[in-house]
Order: C-alpha cells, then sequence, then structure tokens
C-alpha cells in the first residue's frame, strides 16, 4: 500500500489538528522517517486501515519493534489520517467531530509523557478504533461502534429491550483531561448519540450503550460524596454481576498514571486519590464494572 506524510513543513500544523504537545512536535519533524523505514510503514499502515468502517474489526497490528522508536506508531497514525479523514467525509461526519476524535492521540502523548518522561505513544491499539472509523466523540463522552457481549447481551434483553448478544451497542469510554465529568455535559453527549449515529450509520440500529470501567465500582460509594460527578455517573447505568478478578492496576492508571512499587508513594491530594489508597491499604481491591443504558 503507498502512503503518504505530511511534508516537514506541513507537519507541525497537522500535528497541532491533532493536539500533539509541543514539546513533541520538533522531535517528530526531526525523526520524520527516511525511505528505509518506508516499507515498515507502509506494512503497518495497511494494517491499521483493513477493515476500514467495520463494526466487527480485524485485530490490531501487531507489536512495533522496540527499537522503530517511540513515536513510530504517531507515524503510522499520521499515515493512515488521510484514509479515515476520506471515511469520515464519505460518511458525512462534521469535520469538528472528526478532529475532536482524532485528538485523543495528543491526549494520549501526554499521558505518555506523564507517565515516561519522555515523548511517544505506548496506546497504538486503543487508537486504532479511533482511525478505523469505530470510535467517535460526541462532546463530554466517546462512543465506540460495538457488539453486545453475552451477559450484557442477555441483561438487556431480559429488561425488555428488542435486543441481545451480538447486537449493536454504543461502547461509552470517558477521555480524561477534559474537564470535569458534570451531569450536564453526559446529558448533552448521551442525547446527541443516537440521532448522530442514527445518521451516519443508518445501517445500525443502537438502543443501549455500555459501559465497562473502574468509575462504576459500586464500592467508590463508599467515600464519594453523593453529589459526585463519579456517583452521578454510576447511576445513570444498570451494572451487570460477573464473576471477576480484581483489577486494581486500572484504577491506578487512570488516577495515577502509573502502578506504584509502594503506596506510600502516592499523593493524597483529592478525596478520589485518598480513597483509592486506603481501601487498597485495608485489604480492599477495586474492580472494573460493566453496565448498561438504554438511549
Ligand atoms: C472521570 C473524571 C473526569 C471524573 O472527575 P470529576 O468530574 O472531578 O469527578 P468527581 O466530581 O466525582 O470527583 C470527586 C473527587 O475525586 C477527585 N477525582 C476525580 N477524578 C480524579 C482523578 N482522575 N484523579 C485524582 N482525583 C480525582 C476529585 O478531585 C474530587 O475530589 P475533591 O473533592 O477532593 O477535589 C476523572 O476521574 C478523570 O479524568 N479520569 C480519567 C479518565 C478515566 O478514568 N476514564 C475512564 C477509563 S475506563
Amino acid at each position: 500500500m503507498e502512503v503518504t506524510l505530511p511534508a516537514p513543513d506541513e507537519l507541525p500544523t497537522v500535528l497541532l489538528e491533532l493536539a500533539v504537545p509541543h514539546e513533541d512536535i520538533d522531535e517528530l519533524v526531526a525523526r520524520r522517517p527516511g525511505p528505509q523505514l518506508w516499507p515498515l510503514l507502509e506494512r503497518y499502515t495497511e494494517l491499521l486501515v483493513q477493515g476500514m468502517g467495520d463494526i466487527d474489526l480485524p485485530p490490531p497490528p501487531p507489536p512495533l519493534p522496540d527499537e522503530l522508536g517511540r513515536y513510530f506508531p504517531v507515524y503510522i497514525l499520521l499515515a493512515a489520517l488521510p484514509h479515515v479523514r476520506g471515511y469520515h467525509r464519505s460518511r458525512g461526519i462534521p469535520p469538528e467531530v472528526s478532529w475532536l476524535t482524532l485528538a485523543d492521540l495528543g491526549r494520549n502523548m501526554a499521558r505518555h509523557r506523564r507517565r515516561h518522561g519522555t515523548g511517544g505513544l505506548d496506546l497504538l491499539p486503543w487508537l486504532v478504533w479511533h482511525f478505523r472509523g469505530a470510535l467517535y466523540q460526541l462532546g463530554r463522552l466517546q462512543f465506540q461502534r460495538a457488539r453486545l457481549n453475552e451477559v450484557l447481551g442477555r441483561a438487556v434483553a431480559q429488561a425488555g429491550l428488542p435486543c441481545g448478544p451480538g447486537d449493536p451497542a454504543l461502547n461509552i469510554h470517558i477521555p480524561g483531561r477534559f474537564g470535569p465529568l458534570s451531569p450536564g455535559a453526559c446529558d448533552a453527549s448521551l442525547r446527541a448519540a443516537a440521532p448522530f449515529f442514527a445518521r451516519h450509520f443508518p445501517q445500525e440500529r443502537y438502543a443501549v450503550a455500555t459501559c465497562h470501567s473502574w468509575l462504576l465500582d459500586g464500592q467508590l460509594a463508599g467515600y464519594l460524596p453523593a453529589q459526585s460527578n463519579i456517583l452521578a455517573f454510576q447511576r445513570r447505568f444498570r451494572t451487570v454481576a460477573v464473576p471477576q478478578d480484581h483489577d486494581d492496576s486500572e484504577i491506578l492508571r487512570h488516577v495515577f498514571v502509573r502502578v506504584p512499587d509502594e503506596l506510600d508513594d502516592l499523593p493524597r491530594r483529592t478525596t478520589l486519590e485518598r480513597a483509592v489508597v486506603d481501601h487498597l491499604r485495608t485489604g480492599g481491591h477495586w474492580y472494573g464494572v460493566s453496565g448498561w443504558l438504554p438511549l
């Protein structure tokens, strides 16, 4: 597959449209792949854009060899950019939704710097959804075109909705660094979702949205005030009981960016930071919980 990258002079403008942090721009221009890396760039870009627009996506490209460097995933996404922009245009996606969605690249590069202290991107498989036309940010929330799994599908069917396992559903994700999770902003996003997907993906019918997150762990109610945004968000969902292992690392990564060697190393600035640590200290664990809501 033939790929193109923005010319060095054009690259900074494109990177800023994708919210790439300013401190990464010069290095990305300086390290723009030369001819020797072009065959690999073509190969990975082809793997990334395959299945563009499908709801049942092929697996993401295999992990990249370390020697390609911390920035190589960014060049793959840049090479995929004309493909996903073309796909968005073919679906009539408004440009502001397209750019807000793809700007998650910059958010994840900023996260890489917080986590590792260097520029780069270590979450290519996550951004594959955005760059294959499967995920859209509508205001505060991101919505991923997906299918109901067995457990959620059965719960939704039992509640009397006209769908079950395998049927389309919108999987909600909550971007960080986008201000508080205010109920008003969530209302606006949820109100926008059904008409957006009906207009741009009329072949798929979305009656429910799902979410799987540490944010839905009911134990948080023992620590956060009832009016907190996280608890207000929880109350929107009907959760499903699934026997599962605890997942402390997920909440630690989202609240503190990293999993520490010692709990004593963690800051205790906010109610949530104190809650996460105190709960673990007393032998408790945190869980990723699945829930759904009718759209
Ligand atoms: C989702 C999110 C925006 C909610 O933040 P919020 O709107 O401030 O939430 P609340 O109103 O419920 O906050 C209650 C308390 O927890 C704190 N808090 C909330 N999220 C926090 C976070 N990620 N890190 C540290 N403290 C946090 C708040 O500051 C507040 O404490 P305070 O009263 O002492 O200041 C925030 O947690 C976030 O950005 N998370 C990262 C993204 C994420 O985890 N997505 C889900 C992936 S599965």
